[in-house]
């Protein structure tokens, strides 16, 4: 496939046949990270920047790696020791950051709309590495290709996205490509944290996790967003985790084969217990793994990789 997008800022640019190129050249790249010498000349003179204004382990340790692993320089900043703690705009950090010839730049910040900005004015490649409540959409990539490895298709896969709801870009941009994917969405969570039209993302809704369990192929529960949450959402953990928590007792409800997911950072003992996120039926390590060769797919085609994979 003639790759046609210069950025990757959302779910909702990519076309089906989009997400599955994606999805299938990944295994080409997982592959690479198996090898004694993990790395490739295929990005090499390439240079990457990574601009984190929000806290990130798994998205910017991973997207680092899959560079690496692909050859490309690196570099990295964040808010702090950035002249963002002197007041610099972030639009014109960027295009300080243009100025110095990147060809990629992943941009984590904490509102939503900065990678769209970025992408429509600046002449590298721009990667969403998560913007405000709107789209994780490398997050979604990396899941939607754990669950195609493990179950074969996400076509009628009953996926349930259980938790904070309103504050996840993760949900966001999951429902968005499991729906153009053919899988059917379950939102789960208490009415407090459901956003404002969520009946118009074309996901069932609901606000009892029980009735979902016995039918669900995949359960992702979300972490519970305590950085934003400035009112009451739900009485106290201890409630939100016995109604909405992933426990021994509701991963012996699953179905024989069906799988647990969670994007992390997790809130043991909130949204997952111990005994869930550690149990046979967890992929979590599994999708972190995913998110090198994603990343490194995305890095790879975002800059016109024309050379073989190795
Ligand atoms: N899933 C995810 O985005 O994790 P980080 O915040 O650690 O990058």
């Amino acid at each position: 496939m003639n790759w046609p997008h210069k950025d990757l800022i959302a779910i909702q640019d990519l076309k089906p046949e989009e997400i599955g190129h994606i999805l299938d050249m990944a295994s080409s790249f997982k592959e690479i990270s198996k090898r004694d010498i993990k790395k490739v000349p295929t990005l090499r003179g390439k240079t990457v920047v990574l601009l984190f204004y929000e806290a990130s382990t798994r998205t910017r340790l991973s997207f680092e790696i899959a560079a690496k692993r692909l050859s490309a320089d690196t570099t990295a900043l964040s808010a702090s020791g950035s002249s963002f703690s002197k007041g610099e705009t972030i639009m014109d950090a960027a295009y300080n950051v243009m100025a110095m010839s990147p060809d990629c730049i992943v941009i984590r910040y904490p509102y939503a709309g900065i990678p769209k900005k970025m992408a429509d004015l600046l002449p590298c490649s721009v990667i969403n590495a998560g913007d405000g409540y709107n789209e994780h959409p490398t997050q979604a990539l990396l899941d939607m290709y754990s669950m195609k490895e493990r179950f074969g298709t996400l076509k009628g896969l009953n996926v349930a996205i259980v938790g904070d709801i309103m504050h996840s870009r993760v949900a966001r941009s999951n429902v968005y490509g499991l729906k153009k994917m053919g899988a059917s969405i379950s939102l789960v969570a208490p009415k407090t944290l459901l956003p404002p039209r969520v009946e118009t993302w074309g996901a069932q809704v609901l606000t009892e996790f029980d009735p979902v369990i016995p039918h669900a192929d995949v359960i992702m529960m979300l972490r519970v967003q305590k950085e934003r949450l400035h009112d009451r959402f739900f009485p106290d953990e201890r409630e939100y985790s016995f109604f909405y928590g992933l426990s021994k007792r509701r991963v012996d409800m699953m179905k024989k084969d069906a799988v647990i997911m969670h994007p992390g950072p997790m809130n043991r003992g909130v949204e997952i217990t111990c005994d869930a996120a550690e149990s046979a039926r967890s992929i979590i390590l599994d999708q972190v793994e995913n998110g090198v060769a994603i990343r490194m797919t995305l890095l790879y085609l975002s800059m016109g990789g024309t050379s073989n994979v190795d």
